[in-house]
């Protein structure tokens, strides 16, 4: 297991699998871990799509047609279900937080595994309803592809120093 400071650092967004099957059980593994996420009110509204037949992720790549992103051997879909998800009392309705939250856990679990992920959020995400017949109460909102690095390289991170962004109040 990695130390977390670590973790966060080796975690990077990578776009360039190598062709290495991912077994099942691995995914299984990295769910468990990840499912742990808190949710507001713990309501938990999501659904994952593990996508790794070939005709599923044919269906997956006509809503995010990128070179790099056809390597990845899996791709999880995560989707949303506003109607199941806390909404506060002005309105504002947590079900992308509570998505991204669970997100969060599956790339830096996937990492802690020795495995390798992308946040993709710039797919169509009409494509991906019509190819998979999601329900109206099912947005997809991110597409993670999951698989070993084809490389051992991290990438520099670059960031904002934290002084830029806190204030002290
Ligand atoms: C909400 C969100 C959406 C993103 N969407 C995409 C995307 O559609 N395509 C892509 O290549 N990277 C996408 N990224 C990856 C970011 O570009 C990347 O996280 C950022 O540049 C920092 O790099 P790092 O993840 O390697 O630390 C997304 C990241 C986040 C958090």
């Amino acid at each position: 297991m990695t130390d977390f400071k670590d973790l966060v650092q080796i975690r990077y967004s990578c776009r360039n699998y190598s062709p290495i099957a991912i077994d099942n059980s691995i995914v299984e593994q990295l769910l468990e871990t990840a499912h742990f996420a808190p949710s507001a009110t713990n309501a938990q509204p999501w659904k994952v799509f593990v996508v790794s037949s070939p005709d599923g992720l044919a269906k997956v790549r006509k809503a995010y047609n990128r070179e790099w992103f056809a390597t990845a051997p899996v791709v999880l879909m995560l989707c949303a279900q506003t109607s199941k998800a806390w909404t506060r009392a002005d309105g504002k309705n947590h079900a992308d937080i509570d998505l991204a939250i669970l997100a969060d856990h599956l790339t830096l679990a996937a990492s802690d595994m020795g495995l390798a992920t992308c946040w993709v959020c710039n797919f169509d995400a009409a494509v991906l309803s019509q190819n998979f017949n999601l329900d109206a109460d099912c947005k997809p909102v991110v597409l993670l592809p999951l698989g070993v690095p084809a490389t051992d390289d991290i990438p520099e991170k670059k960031r904002k120093s934290v002084s830029e962004f806190v204030e002290w109040l």
